[in-house]
């Protein structure tokens, strides 16, 4: 029996990982840590939450105190640290707070798990510390293929990010992911802690929170709002279905070697305005609007402060010495994704309106 600490599990990706963990692996007792913030939602795990190997903590990362008895009480094996502050343009108005979750948030995770495993007889042995982090620390690359391929996909460029490539943020967001990524691998290096960190590009999918561009856009054709392109809607992201980042920490979280750094990325690169493009054109079929319908949504506006202009992973590590592979065309996991939002309109208005956090305060004063 493992017991598997999951933080932000009630998040976007977390949630992923918690029900293909859950679903999979009876055997071990997970435990998803979340303080379920705006961006955290119970209903995104309503499917697993009665399950015999599952248990939900409200709690806080930067509680230092607390998550060192959550490790002693429930006997922690092993930690697969999710919760941050994620959304750039929040950490542009409020970077304290990035700071306060991203950093000490990540160094009182580290330290407790530190203390406790250090007061076992087996200290680290069969430990593992896992941090998911972000392509975006490695700064953003140029822009030197405009036109990509036939079909608008990439590359846009002819250098990628790869595990060795210099970290350089620009953001609020990725500075602080930066400097948590910097923590694990020091506590690595000075106390032997078994840490693994992996850096995966943009994802999308199901459960994303409606202020990333995705959902956000997705929400706003089904309603005919504006849709607001930063700049001229050339910066190109690396997109992967959540589905298969999940997979990747469950490969990596078993099979990956400690001490070591892996991307995680489809190859997927596309300029935000063909994105956009493509979002209308499948929202617009789907609810049997014409075709060209909404295309005047397009508003373009300000561009975002030291907007990163291209993210492009080399996941070739990863395949190579792991095996893993996307098992999504973008092109399917696109269609997947604009039907789950148009099919989950419930969801997306409690996720709007607020009501979510009613819905979760009654789900905690139930346990
Ligand atoms: P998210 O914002 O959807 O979810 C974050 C979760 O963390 C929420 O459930 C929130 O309640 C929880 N949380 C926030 N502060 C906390 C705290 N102080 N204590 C405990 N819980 C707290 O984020 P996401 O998009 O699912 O991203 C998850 C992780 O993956 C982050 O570390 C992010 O940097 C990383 N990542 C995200 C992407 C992406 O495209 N979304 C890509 C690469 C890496
Ligand atoms: P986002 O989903 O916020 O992810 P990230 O900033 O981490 O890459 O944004 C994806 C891209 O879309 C990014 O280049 C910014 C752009 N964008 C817009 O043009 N308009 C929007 O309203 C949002 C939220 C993003």
């Amino acid at each position: 029996m493992k017991t598997i600490m999951i933080t932000g599990g009630a998040g976007f990706i977390g949630s992923h990982v918690v029900r293909l963990f859950v679903n999979k692996y009876p055997e071990y007792h997970i435990i998803n840590l979340d303080k379920l913030t705006y961006a955290g939602n119970l209903a995104n795990l309503k499917d697993i939450e009665n399950r015999p190997n599952y248990t939900f903590v409200k709690a806080d990362i930067c509680d230092f105190d607390t998550m060192l008895q959550l490790m002693k009480e429930h006997h922690v094996d092993g930690i697969i640290h999710l919760a941050a502050e994620s959304h750039v343009d929040r950490s542009i108005k409020d970077p304290f707070t990035f700071a306060r979750t991203n950093v000490m948030g990540t160094l009182s995770l580290l330290q407790a798990a530190k203390i406790y495993w250090e007061s076992l007889p087996e200290t680290y042995e069969g430990k593992r510390f896992y941090h998911i982090s972000t392509d975006e620390v490695y700064g953003a690359l140029a822009l030197t293929r405009p036109e990509g391929d036939a079909d608008g996909r990439g590359p846009y460029g002819e250098d990628f990010f790869t595990e060795d490539k210099k970290y350089m943020p620009h953001s609020p967001y990725s500075a602080a992911k930066a400097a948590s990524d910097h923590f694990v691998r020091a506590y690595h290096d000075t106390y032997g802690m078994p840490t693994i960190v992996t850096n995966c590009s943009n994802n999308y999918g199901p459960y994303q929170f409606p202020e990333k561009l995705i959902p956000l856009f997705i929400n706003n054709i089904r309603h005919r709002r504006p849709l607001p392109v930063y700049g001229k809607g050339e910066n190109v992201r690396d997109w992967l279905y959540v589905e298969d980042h999940a997979r990747a920490i469950d490969l990596i979280f078993h099979q990956g070697k400690v001490a070591e750094t892996y991307n995680i990325g489809g190859f997927n690169e596309w300029k935000n305005i063909d994105i956009v493009k493509t979002l209308i054109r499948t929202v617009d079929r789907i609810l049997g609007r014409p075709e060209g319908a909404d295309d005047d949504l397009i508003t373009y506006v300000t561009d975002r402060q030291g907007h990163d202009l291209r993210y492009a992973i080399d996941s070739t590590k990863l395949q190579r010495e792991l095996g893993w592979e996307p098992s999504l065309q973008f092109e399917e996991g696109i269609e997947k994704t604009v039907r789950w939002y148009l099919d989950n309109q419930e969801w997306m208005d409690n996720v709007t309106s607020g009501d979510y956090q009613k819905y979760y305060e009654e789900m905690y004063a139930k346990r």
